[in-house]
């Protein structure tokens, strides 16, 4: 699929970026000693010509909307903006171009309010644009369309050469901000396409097989679950059409409503294919590189350098049987809801059972039950519904193909709008005594009735899966959580700087309440608080100082760097000049 509104790097080109007055080209460490200057023409164009076509420039994906783009007047583009404004709220449309994020908040300045956004909640809205001027935000204006182990090996020399920074980008589903910087360079990995089976698989060096799926770094799961179905085997992924399998989600944990019993997507990774900021391509899995393979599996993505595809175990065609639920929310309602939920939860959880869960509804499987026996799992739920004029369905599908289509892409999260989101993961006492239940149930009351929030519940922690110790760099609470609790914040696309601010402070203090209860426990990394307090010890736990370790071994010069990431150079660096 081609790429609109981006462009081959010309001179022409390159004189128009250069041209605009608010696009500057960050240069690595800025302050102090490692201050470098930005890459010259002549660097970028010598960049253009090794890189044959691939190395491409950048505006936001809205900028046809506009008259006035980084200060140049250009005229808009009825055309190209009528396109922009029917795909805005499609992750479709935003997931196969470069410019565009899920959540716009992360195409933007935060900390300027300078963007160049429309209204998603209704994008023909001209009050987003008279007058308004496009600004490239952290839109970054160089990336390169990443096809092979090479480009990514130039662009690390380039980076150690210019000192220009460099951001990693899959689908642009990051819900903080890690897949771009302002004036920065991207690898962009979306069209590293292919996929393949084997159903003996044996990862090199072993010798042991494997029924497994081998993923290119920009497949989006609902083709992957196609990918899967037709080959008769199930995946196990995330709740949505397009997050990229083989990225972020996979090395930062990867949750899915079948992790319970199936473990989460690093306990299911067998290899990556990856280029270390070094430039060595590797193969990371037990036998080759095994420092690398482990802090892979819940490092983060945009760390240890640029995966290029990643192999999943599989498992054979399975039946689930599903339960979903609603009714229309009062005060009353949804707190007797969440009680239930809390109270029936270590039960299902022994069962096998995972999905989603809100104060007015749910939607849940489970692949270990037979019909019978989850109708009678699930009947309080269902009569609860009932009761308050909802629905409920219980019902077994063929398969996971069947389940996705039919329930989550209509159930999944919106995009297009500023989006923010905090989480905790929610230890099992908290479910099991009843100081623990009193407690929590404070919170979540508190939650509801005090914030008006209606807390997102994602039931999908590995708590039947059998894994082994220390295999994956992950927090260790994730294994002794029943829920990995969220909530969201957002604004209009117009907000300003103290409304948007206010957003997050609302949701680190909801956070903070939950961490009071469980100072134990952790946070899952790609979902966390943006401005989570003790990231480290949140989302790696005792893992921290090993993975540290390994990221100055692939990484010696920093290359790589992201928000809260292993190794983060902190909130001083340059590339974070917008965030709050
Ligand atoms: C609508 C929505 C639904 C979600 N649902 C789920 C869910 O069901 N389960 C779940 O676990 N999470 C879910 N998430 C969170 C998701 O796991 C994270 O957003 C994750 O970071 C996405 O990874 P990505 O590669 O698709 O996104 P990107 O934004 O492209 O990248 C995310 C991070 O990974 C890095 N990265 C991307 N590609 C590569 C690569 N090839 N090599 C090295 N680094 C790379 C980026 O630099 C960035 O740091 C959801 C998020 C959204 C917005
Ligand atoms: C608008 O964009 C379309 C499609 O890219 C292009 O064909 C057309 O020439 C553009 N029109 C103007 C006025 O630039
Ligand atoms: C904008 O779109 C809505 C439907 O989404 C429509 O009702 C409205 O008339 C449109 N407004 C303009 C100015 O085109
Ligand atoms: C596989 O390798 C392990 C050591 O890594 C060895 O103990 C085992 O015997 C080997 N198995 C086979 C089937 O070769
Ligand atoms: C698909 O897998 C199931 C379960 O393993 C098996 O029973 C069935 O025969 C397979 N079907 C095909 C077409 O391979
Ligand atoms: C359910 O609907 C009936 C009929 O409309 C109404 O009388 C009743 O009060 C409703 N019950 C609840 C709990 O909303
Ligand atoms: C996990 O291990 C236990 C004990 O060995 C076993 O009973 C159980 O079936 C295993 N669970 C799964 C999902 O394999
Ligand atoms: C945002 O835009 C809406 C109309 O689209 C307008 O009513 C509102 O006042 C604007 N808010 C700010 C802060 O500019
Ligand atoms: C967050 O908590 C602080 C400290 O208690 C308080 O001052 C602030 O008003 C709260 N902000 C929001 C948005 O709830």
């Amino acid at each position: 699929m081609s790429v609109v509104f981006s462009h081959p790097v010309s001179f022409a080109a390159l004189g128009f970026l250069f041209a605009l007055s608010s696009v500057t080209f960050a240069a690595g460490a800025s302050s102090g000693a490692n201050a470098r200057s930005p890459p010259t023409r002549d660097q970028w164009m010598a960049l253009a010509d090794e890189l044959d076509g691939r190395l491409r420039t950048a505006l936001p994906v809205s900028s046809p909307c506009f008259d006035t783009v980084n200060g140049v007047h250009v005229g808009r583009n009825e055309t190209e903006c009528a396109i922009v404004q029917q795909g805005y709220t499609s992750p479709l449309f935003r997931s196969p171009r470069f410019s565009p994020q899920m959540n716009p908040n992360w195409e933007t300045c935060q900390k300027t309010a300078a963007k160049c956004l429309l209204d998603s909640s209704q994008p023909n809205n001209s009050v987003a644009w008279e007058g308004v001027e496009c600004d490239q935000g952290s839109v970054p204006p160089y990336y390169i369309d990443v096809q092979s182990a090479i480009d990514i090996q130039v662009a690390f020399r380039f980076a150690r050469e210019t000192g220009v920074v460099l951001s990693v980008k899959a689908s642009g589903h990051d819900l903080k901000g890690r897949s771009g910087a302002p004036g920065s360079l991207s690898l962009w990995t979306r069209n590293l396409d292919e996929m393949s089976y084997s159903a003996n698989f044996v990862p090199e060096g072993g010798n042991e097989s494997f029924l497994a799926i081998t993923l290119g770094a920009g497949v989006p799961f609902e083709d992957v679950y196609e990918f899967a179905d037709a080959n008769n085997v199930t995946i196990i992924g995330g709740y949505h059409q397009t997050i990229t399998a083989s990225g972020g989600w996979v090395m930062g944990g990867g949750h899915s409503i079948l992790s319970p019993v199936y473990g989460l997507g690093v306990d299911r990774v067998l290899q990556f294919r990856i280029v270390t900021p070094d430039g060595q391509l590797r193969v990371a899995n037990k036998f080759e590189n095994p420092d690398l393979f482990w802090a892979l599996r819940g490092g983060g993505g945009g760390t240890f350098g640029v995966v290029l595809e990643s192999t999943m175990l599989v498992e054979p065609q399975m039946k689930l049987q599903v339960v979903s639920v609603n009714f229309p929310q009062t005060p009353e309602n949804a707190q007797q809801f969440l009680k239930l939920i809390v109270d029936q939860t270590p039960k299902w959880s022994n069962e096998g059972w995972g999905g989603h869960m809100r104060s007015f509804g749910l939607i849940n499987v489970n692949p270990l039950l037979t019909l019978e026996q989850a109708k009678e799992s699930v009947q309080p739920a269902v009569d609860f519904a009932l009761s308050q004029n909802g629905t409920a369905v219980v019902e077994e599908l063929p398969s996971w193909q069947a389940f996705f289509s039919k329930y989550v892409v209509s159930a999944e999260f919106d995009v297009g709008a500023p989006l923010i989101l905090g989480t905790r993961l929610i230890p099992v006492d908290l479910f099991t005594t009843e100081a623990g239940k009193a407690k929590f149930s404070d919170v979540l009351n508190n939650i509801v009735t005090q914030f008006n929030i209606t807390p997102y519940i994602i039931y999908g922690t590995p708590y039947l899966f059998n894994h082994t110790e220390g295999s994956t760099s992950v927090t260790p609470a994730w294994r002794n959580s029943l829920w990995h609790m969220s909530y969201m914040g957002g604004w209009a696309y117009n907000a300003s700087v103290e409304e948007i601010w206010a957003q997050y402070e609302l949701i680190s203090n909801l956070t903070q309440m939950l961490r009071d209860i469980s100072p134990e426990s952790g946070a899952y990394s790609n979902e966390a608080d943006v401005y989570e307090p003790n990231h480290e010890e949140s989302f790696w736990g005792d893992n921290y100082p090993a993975l540290l370790e390994i990221k100055r071994r692939y990484d010696p010069d920093g290359l790589l760097d992201c928000w809260q990431c292993v190794g983060w150079k902190g909130l001083e660096d340059d590339r974070y000049n917008c965030y709050l």
